[in-house]
């Protein structure tokens, strides 16, 4: 049985303060224990956040990473770092990094190994623009995207990677792919992961991710090969946020 997970990606928001005031909202509320709960966070917030949330159950993430350790960077964060303020997922290849910032599936697959390599979760992202999806090509994009992605990944890696289909003409748009699109997505996601890796594909967690609200979650989640949900606008208020966790209940 794959656990279900729910995470949050804050994006660039929230000050600092406000940021504190989300955290304790939703520790207040009572949370499904049986779904694993993350909040990918800004990186400058990562220390403060961490002193709130260590112990409650809710997991800590970044929304980015360089693939080095360390070095003449500038501007950047390395995974050593984000271990060593005890960070533990991060999300990769986020379609506004590849589009606003350029990354490309190379990239993403550095990233991607120097995740494993120091013990951190890489929650994958993947997903077709609108132009790509009505010309038909979103399969092959996605294919392609996750081929390149997990290049030279091993099959004791690939059980602790996450991977997020999100479609970019659904992020932030109200557009949320139907239950059924997303679950024919991730079901082919999950047979180019068989093709790669055998059986252990049905062991990774694939999440939808693109305007998940707490009136589309439950639909999203019945589907069979759905583990869970990216989440963008509604994890910036804890009511949604706590909702979504609590999809069960
Ligand atoms: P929205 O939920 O705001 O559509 O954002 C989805 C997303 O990009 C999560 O990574």
């Amino acid at each position: 049985m794959r656990k279900p997970i729910i995470i949050g990606n804050w994006k660039m928001n929230k000050t600092l303060d406000e940021a504190k005031i989300l955290i304790s909202n939703i520790l207040s509320q009572k949370l499904d224990n049986s779904v694993e709960k993350v909040v990918c966070v800004p990186y400058i917030y990562v220390t403060e956040i961490k002193k709130l949330i260590d112990g409650t159950g809710i997991g800590l993430g970044v929304q980015n990473m360089f693939y080095e350790n360390s070095g003449a960077y500038t501007g950047e964060i390395s995974p050593i770092m984000l271990k060593s303020c005890g960070v533990s997922y991060v999300i990769l290849g986020h379609s506004e990094r590849r589009t606003i910032f350029n990354e490309t599936d190379d990239m993403i697959n550095k990233k991607v190994k120097a995740a494993l390599q120091n013990n951190l979760i890489p929650i994958l992202c993947c997903g077709e623009s609108l132009e790509e999806r009505n010309s038909g090509a979103e399969k092959d994009v996605v294919k392609r995207q996750i081929n390149n992605s997990l290049f030279g990944i091993s099959k004791s890696e690939i059980e602790k990677v996450i991977i997020a289909y999100e479609p970019i003409w659904a992020i932030g748009t109200g557009l949320t792919a139907s239950s059924e699109d997303a679950e024919d997505m991730i079901k082919f996601i999950r047979e180019i992961l068989k093709d790669i890796y055998g059986e252990i594909s049905f062991k990774v967690r694939i999440q939808y991710g693109g305007s998940v609200k707490p009136n589309n979650i439950k639909d999203l989640m019945q589907k069979e090969n759905i583990d869970g949900a990216l989440v963008g606008g509604a994890c910036l208020e804890s009511t949604s946020f706590c909702e979504l966790i609590n999809y069960k209940i």
